[in-house]
């Protein structure tokens, strides 16, 4: 039978609670999935890639580490990925309408580009203001984020400071 494998793709910079919400409900659906965390090499982002992966790794738990795997690709089409990794589809979460506007165009390109589908899980609504970028904003002007990434995250935003 085949493996039924799906792609969550992102710059998981960091990773939040949002991202952890998807990537569980991912793993129900599928038997696989594969966090492709991708990134340009030329941009620096805030967290070294190396420590993205770890930290996504960390904040997975030993349940899902079994069927979730973590991987990190630089300058690449994520078909690429999907194809490489023999993924079927794509996972993500939109927290509402700004994310569909955002995401259907790369659906439909991906789609166009190798036939790859997209999944689309409404997020959490709970975590519907969370994003990476605002939590390492709120972050850095002192703002409590604690409710909204894993420890690990939590730790490794202190360290920046
Ligand atoms: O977490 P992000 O920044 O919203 O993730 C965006 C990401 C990395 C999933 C998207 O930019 C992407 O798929 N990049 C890979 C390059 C690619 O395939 N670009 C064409 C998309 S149609």
């Amino acid at each position: 039978m085949t493996t039924r494998r799906c792609v969550c793709p992102g710059s998981f910079d960091p990773v939040t609670l949002g991202h952890l919400d998807i990537l569980r409900r991912a793993a129900a659906l599928y038997d696989e999935v594969v966090v492709a965390v991708l990134h340009n090499p030329a941009k620096q982002g805030t967290f070294p890639v190396e420590r993205r992966l770890a930290l996504v790794r960390e904040a997975l738990g030993e349940e899902l580490r079994a069927t979730v795997r973590v991987e990190a690709y630089a300058d690449r089409l994520l078909v690429d990925v999907c194809r490489e990794v023999g993924a079927q589809a794509v996972v993500k979460g939109l927290r509402g309408g700004t994310d569909f506007a955002y995401e259907l165009p790369m659906a439909l390109m991906n789609r166009h580009l190798s036939g790859v589908e997209t999944l689309f899980l409404p997020g959490d609504p709970g975590l519907e203001h969370v994003s990476s970028s605002l939590v390492r904003e709120v972050h850095r002007y002192g703002g409590d984020v604690s409710a909204l990434v894993p420890g690990g995250v939590l730790a490794a935003l202190r360290e920046l400071e």
